[in-house]
């Protein structure tokens, strides 16, 4: 797979999302598409906002123009996630999803449920999220709204 962007995938991830967020670490690191892990780096329990920040921090600064956040839902990693101006995070479970959120929203943060998501499916969906392309023209500009 290919990825839109040449920088580095933020990834961070909660107790609840480790062992996603290594599969997918290794799996970009597989596929040679440079990602920068944020952590948590234990299982031990911590708060899902202390490390959606550090992926949002990465996009709106420009270090990375797309993240991937892992919680238990991909919930509580999506509500923090999209507080940020700038930040539009979408919790994906379907790959038709994924692309479209990158095509008609563009999306700049995927967010997945180890607990709800398997393993194969959750690697597609970050697949399909990190090759698809904004469509721009109409979805522009609503897109543009957002940030009003
Ligand atoms: C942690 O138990 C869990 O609440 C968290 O990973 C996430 O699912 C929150 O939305």
């Amino acid at each position: 797979m290919n990825s839109i962007t040449n920088k580095p995938v933020a990834v961070a991830c909660d107790h609840g999302g480790l062992q996603l967020a290594g599969a997918i670490l290794a799996h970009l690191e597989e596929n040679n598409i440079p990602a920068e892990f944020y952590g948590t780096h234990t299982a031990e329990s911590c708060d899902y906002p202390d490390f959606a920040v550090q992926v949002t921090d990465a996009v709106t600064s420009g270090k990375s123009e797309l993240g991937i956040l892992v919680c238990g839902t991909g919930i509580g990693m999506s509500i923090a996630a999209n507080k940020v101006r700038g930040i539009r995070a979408a919790v994906c479970g379907d790959t038709f999803s994924a692309e479209m959120t990158r095509r008609h929203n563009n999306a700049n943060v995927l967010c997945l449920g180890q607990r709800v998501t398997g393993e194969g499916l959750a690697l597609k969906i970050a697949d399909i999220f990190l090759e698809s392309p904004f469509e721009g023209g109409r979805h522009a500009t609503r897109v543009e709204k957002l940030e009003k």
